[in-house]
């Protein structure tokens, strides 16, 4: 619920900003009335993990606003090395969310975490429409993929 009403009150300020302003950005928003904005979430649910990742990018600020949680998944913390990051289409790593998230891990999941990433996520949705398979959020345990959820766009 939180999360739905930040992206109202972000949409609105973008909103709010006058038509004077001479900042190009700001200008762009003039001719489009809003700005494109994107919220995905990406859900893990599996024998592994489960939890909860979700994003929020809008083009007047170009940033990416990471907000999640775990309940469970991750396994012996001080032994075992977890990432979380975000995967191409093809698998490939295109952004390693680790070290700006620092999770904090208590009783096998994580205490709710949040970050802002200098990401354009919605280009990262955009990747490749087309293909069922598309952009996903996967978790490493040492270095090796031990589950991924897609990173879904969710209707306003
Ligand atoms: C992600 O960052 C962590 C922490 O710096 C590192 O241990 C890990 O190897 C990185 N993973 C990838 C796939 O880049």
């Amino acid at each position: 619920m939180l999360i739905f009403l930040f992206v109202t009150i972000k949409e609105s300020t973008a909103r709010s900003i006058p038509q004077s302003n001479a900042n190009p950005l700001l200008k762009r928003g003039e001719e489009k009335k809003c700005y494109d904005h994107v919220f995905a979430t990406s859900t893990f649910l599996d024998d592994k993990f489960s939890g909860i990742i979700s994003f929020t990018y809008n083009d007047f600020t170009c940033t990416t606003y990471v907000y999640g949680m775990f309940a469970k998944g991750f396994v012996d913390p001080e032994k075992n090395c977890y990432d979380i990051v975000l995967n191409d289409p093809s698998g490939k790593t295109v952004y390693n969310l680790t070290n700006k998230l620092g999770l904090d891990f208590v009783d096998g999941g994580t205490k709710p975490f949040y970050a802002t990433i200098d990401f354009n996520f919605m280009e990262f949705l955009s990747i490749d429409r087309k293909r069922q398979n598309g952009a996903s959020v996967g978790i490493n345990t040492n270095n090796q993929p031990s589950s991924s959820a897609p990173a879904l766009p969710q209707s306003p």
